[in-house]
C-alpha cells in the first residue's frame, strides 16, 4: 500500500447484518486490508435509520439521510447496503449521476433495474460492484464475468438461498418445526429483512435473475423466473424423501433450451448421491456447465455478516486498485445473443407425491388410474403405515407417497388434479419435482 496517498473514503448506506460485517473487516484487521489495497480504506459516512453506536467506527461519522451521504464530499465510493428497491434505486442512480462508483449486495434492485442502472453506469464509465449480489461469500459474480466470461454456458443450477437451505437442513437433520427454523435463520442475520422474500422464492429468483443476465447477456428479468418456495414442505415430505434415497432443495435453475433461456426456482427431490444433496445448512452451491470448462462448483456461505461482507470488500478493494470497470463490453456484444426467458418450458421431470388417503380398498388403485390416465408411470411406492403395520388397512390419515417416472409437467398437473378432487384425499396433494441433473 502508498501510505501517502490519500484514502478512499467509504460512505455506507445501511446499517444492518453486512455493514456490520463490512465495519470488522475494514477496520478490525486495518493492515492485512491495507496489504490488499493501493490505498488505505477509510468508512468515512454511515446512514441508516437506526444508529448503532456500538458498531460505528472512529473514523465515521453517522447522518441519517442517505441522500446528503451520497452528496457529501466525503464520500469516493457509496456502499449500498440498504436492501429493496427504493430508495436504493434512486440512491445508487444519484451516486452514479454525481460519478462516485458504487458497490452494492442489494440483489432485488439490480434484478429489477439492473438494466437501467448498468446503462447509467457505463455511459458515466463507473463501476458497480455486485459481487454480493449472489451466492453470499462466493465469487460466483466475478467467476461468471472474468473467469468464464469467454466460455458458452448451458446451464447454471444451484443453491442461492442460504435460508431456505438452512431451513431444509435442520427439519430435516435435527426434526425442527419450519417455524423453528426460519426463527433460528432470523436470529442468526440469514434471512431478508422480509423472510418471505426467501420461503416464497422471490430471493433466489432475483439472484437466478441475475446470474442468468450475466451468463447470457440477456435483459434482467425477474417476472420471467417461475418462482416456487418452500413453503408447504413437510417434515414428514423431507422423511419420505430420505428413505426414497433423495434429499430436498430449493434450487435455481437457469438454463439455454433450444433458443430460449429458461428461468426457474423450486424445490426438487435430490438424489443422494449427487454434491448439491449434500449442501447443508446457510451453504450455497452453483455449478456452471460451459462448452470448454464443463462441470465447475462454486462454493460457500451464501449469507451471513462476514462472508457477505468479504464480497463487499472485494469489490471495495478493485476501485482502490483501479481494476473496478464498468461492466460493459462483454453485454453490449452479447444483446444479440439476446434469447429471452421461457416460462412456459414444458420439460420433463419425475415427481414426487404424497396424498394422505382413507381407509378404504381401492384408493391406491384409483391413484394410480389417474395417473396413468396422463400416462403417468410409477418408479417407485412408499405405503409407510401399512409397511408399518401390514396387517391393518390404512387408517384415515394414512399416506400414499410415490416417485413418477419422467413425464411433461401439465401431465401431471393434470393427474394430481384429478387426485385432489378424490373425496377419500384429505388435506393437499404434496407435488415436488425430482431434479436429478439432466
Ligand atoms: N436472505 C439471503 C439468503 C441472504 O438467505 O440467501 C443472502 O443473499
Amino acid at each position: 500500500m502508498n501510505n501517502s496517498a490519500p484514502p478512499l473514503k467509504l460512505g455506507i448506506c445501511g446499517l444492518g447484518t453486512v455493514a456490520s460485517g463490512l465495519i470488522e473487516l475494514v477496520t478490525r484487521d486495518v493492515s492485512r486490508v491495507a496489504e490488499c489495497a493501493s490505498r488505505p480504506l477509510a468508512i468515512t459516512r454511515i446512514a441508516s435509520r437506526t444508529p448503532r453506536p456500538s458498531i460505528m467506527p472512529d473514523s465515521a461519522e453517522f447522518i441519517e439521510d442517505p441522500f446528503a451521504l451520497i452528496g457529501d464530499t466525503e464520500v469516493d465510493v457509496v456502499v449500498e447496503l440498504i436492501g429493496g428497491v427504493e430508495p436504493a434505486r434512486s440512491l445508487i442512480e444519484r451516486a452514479l449521476e454525481l460519478g462516485k462508483p458504487v458497490v452494492t449486495a442489494n440483489k432485488e434492485v439490480l434484478a429489477r433495474h439492473g438494466d437501467a442502472l448498468f446503462s447509467l453506469a457505463r455511459a458515466r464509465g463507473l463501476p458497480i460492484g455486485f459481487e454480493a449480489s449472489v451466492g453470499g461469500g462466493i465469487p460466483i459474480i466475478k467467476a461468471l464475468r472474468e473467469s468464464l466470461g469467454g466460455d458458452a454456458i448451458s446451464r447454471i443450477v444451484g443453491i442461492v438461498n442460504g435460508t431456505t437451505n438452512f431451513i431444509l437442513s435442520r427439519m430435516n437433520e435435527d426434526g425442527a418445526s419450519f417455524e423453528d427454523a426460519l426463527a433460528e435463520a432470523k436470529s442468526l442475520g440469514y434471512a431478508e429483512a422480509v423472510p418471505d422474500y426467501d420461503i416464497e422464492g422471490l430471493d433466489a429468483a432475483h439472484k437466478i435473475a441475475i446470474l442468468a443476465s450475466l451468463a447470457w447477456g440477456i435483459p434482467f428479468d425477474v417476472e420471467g423466473v417461475r418462482t416456487q418456495g418452500i413453503v408447504g414442505i413437510r417434515l414428514d415430505d423431507l422423511a419420505f424423501a430420505e428413505r426414497l434415497g433423495y434429499f430436498v432443495r430449493h434450487l435455481g435453475l437457469a438454463q439455454r433450451v433450444e433458443a430460449c433461456i429458461e428461468t426457474q426456482v423450486f424445490p426438487a427431490l435430490v438424489p443422494r448421491s449427487t454434491l448439491l444433496a449434500h449442501v447443508r445448512g446457510v451453504t450455497n452451491a452453483v455449478q456452471v456447465t460451459s462448452h470448454a470448462v464443463g462441470s465447475s462448483l462454486f462454493i460457500g456461505p451464501g449469507a451471513g455478516a462476514l462472508p457477505t461482507a468479504n464480497s463487499v470488500l472485494s469489490d471495495v478493494l478493485d476501485i482502490a486498485n483501479n481494476r473496478a470497470v464498468p461492466w460493459d463490453a462483454g453485454r453490449a456484444q452479447r444483446q444479440d445473443r439476446n434469447a429471452g426467458t421461457d416460462a412456459d418450458s414444458q420439460s420433463s421431470s419425475a415427481y414426487y407425491l404424497r396424498a394422505q388417503v382413507d381407509d378404504k380398498t381401492g384408493v391406491l388403485a384409483r391413484v394410480t388410474e389417474l395417473l396413468a390416465g396422463q400416462g403417468v408411470g410409477i418408479d417407485a411406492l412408499l405405503q409407510p403405515e401399512i409397511e408399518a403395520a401390514p396387517s391393518k388397512a390404512p387408517a384415515a390419515g394414512a399416506s400414499i407417497v410415490m416417485i413418477t417416472h419422467k413425464t411433461a409437467e401439465s401431465n401431471m398437473r393434470e393427474a394430481v388434479a384429478c387426485i385432489q378432487a378424490m373425496p377419500e384425499i384429505h388435506g393437499q396433494v404434496s407435488l415436488i419435482r425430482v431434479f436429478d441433473g439432466d
